[in-house]
């Protein structure tokens, strides 16, 4: 994979967004979780400040408000006050990783910066900056957004691995493993209403304590390997059912909402699976339309008052240009 290029400003970075296929949750535990990222953009533009202060979209107070921003500046320092100017495709707080490709983008632009560094190094970066500003998590959002395709993340090698990243704060290394990408056009359904990751994963925490906790676990895990032979051999049936098994192993955990509900309702007879995606409470369902089903698949979703993206999967990961070269 190809290493992050040394850049002088103004520079240029864009990140993908991402939604996980199977083994959210579990994976918090170090269990194998799968996910695509998704040809869904978060774009920024870095400059010298102008006005001796670092600014976000013009505003400073935006800058000083963005805990990613911010835990990105202490980290790695970079000399001078900063013009950034952001755009993005993927709606905020909504399990479709936006402030994973945030940070990547930004971390890709900020080594690029300092000369370069290996696609590895922005991988370890991009998840202390995140894991730092938000006090938990896996790296399965910023491997998304710097590897691009699609990912085995957890404690144990899958895929064919492309790096380890140190536990930093958590109980173990993780391997960030690529998979096969079949092709095959997504559809997400946004419920619209914003949900807080890390109020849910406690929630899932006290869930887990109880007697059938670890059994819910060892199931997700099942899933999720079941999931990456099912990618292997190209099998979109069986990858929609394992979706449909992991949604309910998701309702069992307690992450279900009624607006996911009947998002995951209104796929049926329209989807070959179709699941939660992310931490759930609110955010996004993923599901898996037959071959050209993808309209109908996203016109049910919107029916019942979701927002809907046909996506596919991106297949490279944070991209940087410099001197008026612009991404895509
Ligand atoms: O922040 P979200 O909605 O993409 O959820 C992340 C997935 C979890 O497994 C719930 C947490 C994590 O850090 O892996």
């Amino acid at each position: 994979m190809e290493d992050i290029p040394g850049a002088s400003l103004p520079v240029w970075a864009e990140a993908p967004g991402k939604a996980i296929l199977f083994g959210e949750h579990a994976v918090v535990y170090g269990k194998t979780a799968v996910v695509l990222s998704l040809r869904l953009y978060t774009k920024i533009e870095v400059r010298p400040s102008k006005l001796g202060v670092t600014t976000f979209n013009g505003s400073v107070d935006l800058a000083l408000a963005n805990p990613y921003l911010q835990t990105a500046l202490k980290l790695h320092p970079p000399g001078r006050p900063l013009e950034l100017h952001v755009a993005s495709d993927l709606p905020r707080a909504s399990g479709l990783g936006s402030s994973a490709a945030f940070t990547s983008a930004l971390m890709a632009s900020m080594l690029a910066m300092g000369g370069g560094a290996p696609r590895s190094t922005l991988a370890a970066e991009s998840f202390r900056v995140e894991r730092t500003a938000q006090g938990l998590g896996s790296p399965v959002d910023t491997s998304a957004a710097v590897a691009g395709g699609i990912l085995a993340v957890g404690a144990e090698p899958a895929g064919d691995v492309l790096w380890q990243l140190p536990a930093d704060g958590g109980k173990f290394p993780w391997y960030v493993g690529d998979l096969p990408d079949p092709e095959w056009t997504w559809v997400v359904g946004f419920t619209g209403m914003q949900k807080d990751t890390a109020a849910v994963v406690r929630n899932v925490g006290e869930r887990l304590r109880s007697p059938d906790g670890p059994a819910l676990l060892d199931e997700i895990a099942k899933i999720s390997a079941e999931g990456i032979s099912a990618l292997e051999q190209r099998d979109r049936e069986r990858v929609g059912a394992l979706m449909s098994r992991n949604h309910d192993v998701l309702v069992q955990l307690g992450i279900s909402h009624p607006r996911l509900d009947a998002l995951v309702q209104a796929t049926r007879g329209h989807a070959l699976g179709a699941k939660i995606t992310g931490a759930g409470g609110g955010g996004s369902i993923l599901a898996l339309p037959p071959s050209g089903g993808e309209f109908e698949l996203a016109r049910a979703i919107e029916s019942a008052g979701g927002v809907s993206f046909i996506v596919k999967v991106a297949e490279a990961g944070a991209q940087v240009r410099s001197k008026g070269e612009t991404p895509h």
